[in-house]
Order: C-alpha cells, then structure tokens, then sequence
C-alpha cells in the first residue's frame, strides 16, 4: 500500500507529478481557452468580483499566500490572505462583489468551515478549492475546485499542498480569462509551462539522495531558518512548517528582506539556513536574495541555497547548492517545496519519528 516506500509521505513525495498531471487534466479546450467544470460561479458573477479574500489553515494558508501573488498579477484584483482561525473575530469587511475562496485538502477543518459560514452570512460568494470529494467545505460553499492528489493518508501535506497551487493558479489564469485583463495572451503560455510541472518536479525528485544526504548531516541540530522572497517566501514558511512537525525541531521561515529588521539577530554559528533563491530572470528580486543570503555566511550561518540550474551568482556564498529546474518565478513554489520536504521527511526518519502519525496532530483538525 506504500509501494516499496517506508512511509505514506514518502510515498506521496513521489506521487506529485502524477498528481499535478491529474489537477491539470481536462482543464484546457482544443482552442486553447481554459475551462474549471466545477466553476458554478458565471461569468457574470466573476466579473462583478472586486477583492478577493482567501482563507485557510497551516499548509492551506501558505497556498494562498502563493495564489494572492499570482491572482494580483495576472487578474489585478486585490487579495487578502488570512487564517481562518483569524477570519471571523476581526469583523472582515465582506459582500456580494468579495469572493472568499476557502483552501482545505480534507474539506472538513472547523476554523475554514466556520470561516465560510460568516462570510456566505455576509452575502459573499464562497468558492473552495478542496482534496476531498463530497466533504463539508465544499459542501457548504457556492463554487468549487477540486484538487486530483487522491488520498492523502499522511498527516504532513505534500500532495495535497501541489495540487493546491496547481488549482490556485488555474483559478487565477481563469478570472483573467474572463475579466479580459491585460495578461489574456498570457494565459494559453502560462498553462502549457504548467504542463510541463510534472516532469520538472521529476527532475527534483531524481536528486532526492541528495537531499537525504544532507538531511542526514542534520540529526542534532537544533534550530533551522528558512528564507524566502515572493512566492519563494511562503515556500519558506512551508518547509519551516514540515521540519517542525515531523522533526519537532525549531524552524523559522522568514522573509529575506525582514532579516534586518530582527531575525538576523538569530544567526550564530553554524546556524543552518535554507534559502529559496528566486530564479535570475527576476534580478531584482534575486540579486537582493544573494545580499541576503551573505549577510547570514558573514555572521556563520551555514547556507543551504536552492538555486535554478545556470544561476552561479549564489555559488561563492552557499555552502551547498541545491538545484532547481529553470521554472518561471510564480511556478517556481511548485519545484522549490519539494526538496524541503524530502529534508524533513528523511531528518525525522532517522531521529526515529513517526513521520505518517506525527505527535500532537491530527490529519484534519475538526475543533476549533
Ligand atoms: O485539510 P486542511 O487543508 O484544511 O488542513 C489544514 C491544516 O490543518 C494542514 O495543512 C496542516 O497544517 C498540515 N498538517 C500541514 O502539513
């Protein structure tokens, strides 16, 4: 049932690129335009949508923060991006022109579902993008998208967290296809460099001993940073997220360019730092990484760089580089994530954790 694998997770690691294939599959019409069968929102509807609100819990969240990146860019329209544990106790402002697109792989999350309840008492329209057929959240929204991971047995999200960006992005690329915005002939090329997730995903799987050797290097160590920048930063909340529940280590994800403001304070020797480099297409953004990523060496980190193949700027500053397909900068989360959870898979593998049945935790979370 785990196919040769030693843990559900790992299994389900390996399983991605068959299962962002399957998020993709059906989605794009012989003339190239993208269709979401589920959509039950109209066109019209869509169109009327001027912010948007995402929410969602732990793994979940951290997709959104991901999705409020591309929706802003390709669609223009405002996105928040909050806890559903946050949602209702802050008096959101919601109505009918506010889509509240609500982000659980189990569908059954009482923060998300009481969540979706205040907001659809407000009038808003509630889309989910759910894992699990038949279950609460989709149930009880207006509109939904599912994700084709199959079951995710694990209680760490990996499957589930890909196939989330996958239905994030199509739903992105979706409002933009009808809204008309600017980025219009963007979309057909968008979806194709989607397609070819799968086998850029296989490419990083293929170093995974890599990955496991350096894990390896890690047993006894305390504290784990992670940075990054864009969608690489929710990336690095994620794999900060995965070493503190099956490793039960400290981990931190921060943004790059917050370090100055505090966490730089942190850094001591030896100090291992995982850094999400965006790819060079956007300098900017990566050339302020690499200044990042110095200023944590200067002080003794020990930096772990995740670089696309070709970027040799970060090579005098990483103490080991990791390396990433060439993947466009808002696809990229989909490729960098998944080092980081083999690194945490295989560091609580051998410290002797239950990786599958971590302590403390439940696959879905049905209290408040
Ligand atoms: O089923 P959901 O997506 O609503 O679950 C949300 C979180 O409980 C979940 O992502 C949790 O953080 C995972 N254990 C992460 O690996």
């Amino acid at each position: 049932e785990k196919d040769g694998h030693d843990w559900f997770m790992r299994k389900e690691i390996f399983e991605q690129p068959r299962a962002v294939a399957d998020s993709l599959l059906g989605r794009r019409t012989a003339e190239g335009h993208l269709q979401l069968d589920e959509m039950r929102l109209s066109d019209q509807e869509l169109r009327d949508v001027d912010k948007i609100i995402i929410i969602a819990c732990g793994t979940s969240f951290y997709a959104g923060l991901v999705a409020k990146y591309a929706i802003e860019h390709w669609c223009r329209i405002p996105v928040e991006v909050e806890l559903a544990s946050e949602f209702r106790y802050r008096d959101p402002i919601l109505d009918y022109s506010t889509l509240v697109v609500a982000i659980s792989q189990s569908g059954e999350t009482a923060d998300t579902l009481q969540a979706i309840r205040h907001a659809r008492a407000q009038k808003s329209k509630v889309l989910a993008i759910c894992n699990t057929n038949g279950s609460t959240i989709p149930r009880e929204s207006d509109a939904v998208i599912y994700t084709h991971a199959g079951p995710e047995i694990g209680v760490a999200s990996t499957k589930g967290f890909l196939t989330q960006l996958v239905a994030c992005y199509l739903l992105a690329l979706y409002l933009a296809q009808v809204k008309g915005t600017r980025f219009g002939d963007e979309i057909s090329q968008v979806v194709r460099q989607l397609e070819a997730m799968p086998s850029h995903i296989e490419s990083v799987l293929a170093s995974a001993d890599d990955v496991y050797a350096l894990a390896r290097e890690h047993v006894g160590t305390r504290s784990v940073l992670f940075l990054g920048r864009h969608a690489g930063y929710p990336v690095a909340l994620e794999g900060a997220l995965k070493l503190k529940e099956l490793a039960y280590l400290h981990a931190e994800g921060f943004a790059a360019g917050e370090l100055k403001h505090g966490p730089i304070a942190l850094v001591e020797q030896g100090l291992p730092v995982l850094c999400v480099v965006p790819p060079a297409g956007r300098d900017q953004l990566r050339d302020k990484m690499v200044s990042g990523i110095q200023e944590v060496r200067a002080r003794g980190a020990r930096t772990i760089c995740l670089v696309e193949e070709g970027d040799d700027a970060i090579t005098p500053y990483a103490d080991v580089v990791l390396r990433l397909p060439k993947v466009p900068v808002l696809l990229q989360p989909l490729v960098a994530v998944v080092p980081l959870q083999l690194f945490a898979c295989e560091l609580a593998t051998v410290m002797g954790h239950d990786v599958d049945q971590p302590r403390n935790l439940a696959k879905s979370v049905t209290v408040e």
